[in-house]
């Protein structure tokens, strides 16, 4: 095994076993650093730091790669609806024919929620936001189907658990939002696939006959795929951080959905839509929107732009964009936005600024126009980017639950408070 020496002021002070993985990545094994040195690292916002060992997805920011499983997100987007690469994510492997009847059978089954978390819904106020229903609906979920025994047999609950998970988190997105629009919900249907479903609950109406767009459907697949996993991101990092506590599935994802909605991360798809809204309604010129960007007394950020590991084009956006162009087609319409959008993207990809700082259209930016374009509303966007995420968010967990060498997070920090003291008592004060 190679190593890597550390020298403090000339002297050699520790000896780290450097680790190679699959794809010729090179870690340095910090584990036994402050036991055998008393020393720490130092990394805010995690950019240098491996969590875990991890055999679900590969990313390389660089060259713009990411695979789910060894699999190429173009072949995945291309070759699969979602809910294979959901059970792939999930199980490891593509299911067969079998195998993939099987889990649509199994999904189908347990689509439904019980009935009186409908009146959970109704005390929600018309104005809340979408993300906030979902995570406390999702966290509901464990008291509803609480954990079973684990002891009598552990793999076909977790099972049960993920399969309820995956199945009901898309009925209650569409559930929420129609209470948020005042309609009555509408059940899921074992007449449609995954997608069409979710579709259907979301608009079918009692005054006029509704059948999902196809186009649409194969959007939503496309799109969920594209969302399905991207490693130890901020949310994913959550989920296996509260799943390390031992907490429930169900809490754990609960608490990736509100990691997700924040507009650094996944809230960007509405954050990008409201950017582009007002370039549109204030009369902002893409000059002036990208002079803004790069002023740092300017809050204005260029959203959708940008990424922690990307430091090219991202791929998911690369097959988002052609989506949207598809999906426009089909329905005969234009966009102000996406031409908003377009004009943004080629300024930007021209400016030192952005050059410099290798910052490029992530999938957010895109996926907003998508969905609007097929009448989901701009605060259900993030709900989206969460139903895409969940498989990966399973797997991670899952993933925690079985690895030998998992222990509960727990980072340590660099302290910059006051050194000791005494308190002065009350009177003296
Ligand atoms: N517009 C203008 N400047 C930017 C932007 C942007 N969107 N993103 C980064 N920068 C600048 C930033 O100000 C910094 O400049 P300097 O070096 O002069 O201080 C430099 O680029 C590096 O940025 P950073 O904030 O240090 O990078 P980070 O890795 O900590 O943050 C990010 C990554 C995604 C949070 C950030 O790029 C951002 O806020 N982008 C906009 C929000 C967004 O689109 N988020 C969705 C990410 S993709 C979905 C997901 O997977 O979560």
């Amino acid at each position: 095994m190679k190593k890597a020496k550390l020298f403090i002021d000339e002297k050699e002070v520790y000896e780290f076993p450097v680790q190679v993985d699959n794809m010729k990545g090179i870690s340095l094994d910090i584990r036994n650093l402050r036991k055998d040195t008393g020393m720490i690292t130092y990394d805010p916002g995690f950019g240098n730091t491996g969590s875990c060992q991890s055999a679900v997805t590969f990313l390389d920011g660089e060259k713009g790669i990411l695979q789910y499983r060894g699999y190429a997100i173009e072949d995945l987007v291309e070759k699969c609806d979602f809910v294979e690469v959901a059970f792939l994510l999930v199980h490891g492997s593509l299911p067969n024919k079998k195998e993939r009847y099987k889990y649509q059978e199994l999904l189908n089954n347990h689509s439904m929620i019980h009935a009186d978390m409908m009146d959970f819904f109704r005390g929600y106020p018309d104005h809340a936001h979408p993300m906030s229903i979902l995570s406390a609906m999702v966290v509901s979920l464990s008291a509803f189907y609480p954990e079973i025994d684990l002891d009598e047999d552990p793999e076909a609950q977790m099972d049960l658990t993920v399969t309820r998970l995956l199945s009901k988190m898309r009925t209650i997105a569409a559930f929420t939002y129609r209470k948020l629009n005042g309609m009555d919900f509408v059940n899921p249907s074992y007449k449609y696939s995954y997608c069409a479903n979710f579709l259907n609950m979301m608009f079918s109406s009692p005054v006029r006959d509704y059948t999902p767009n196809p186009v649409h459907v194969k959007a939503i697949n496309k799109l969920l795929i594209l969302h399905a996993d991207h490693e130890q991101n901020c949310s994913t990092t959550a989920v296996r951080l509260i799943g390390s506590s031992e907490a429930s599935l169900y809490a754990a994802v609960s608490a990736g959905i509100c990691a997700l909605w924040g507009p650094k991360h996944g809230g960007a798809n509405q954050a990008v839509i409201e950017m582009l809204e007002k370039i549109r309604d204030d009369g902002i010129t893409v000059d002036e929107a990208i002079r803004k960007a790069q002023d740092k007394d300017d809050p204005f950020k260029l959203m959708g732009f940008g990424h922690r590991v990307y430091k090219t084009y991202d791929p998911r956006a690369k097959i988002a964009r052609k989506l949207c162009r598809e999906v426009l087609d089909d329905l005969g319409k234009s966009d102000e936005l996406l031409d908003i959008a377009i004009d943004l993207e080629q300024q930007a990809l021209k400016n030192e600024y952005f050059i410099e700082r290798n910052l490029y259209p992530n999938i957010d930016f895109y996926t907003g126009i998508i969905f609007r374009a097929m009448g989901i509303p701009t605060n259900m966007y993030t709900v989206m980017f969460a139903l895409g995420r969940l498989p990966g968010w399973i797997a991670h967990y899952l993933e925690w639950h079985h690895d030998p060498y998992e222990k509960i997070g727990r980072p340590r920090q660099h302290y910059i408070g006051p050194t000791p003291k005494q308190v002065v008592p009350l009177e003296e004060r």
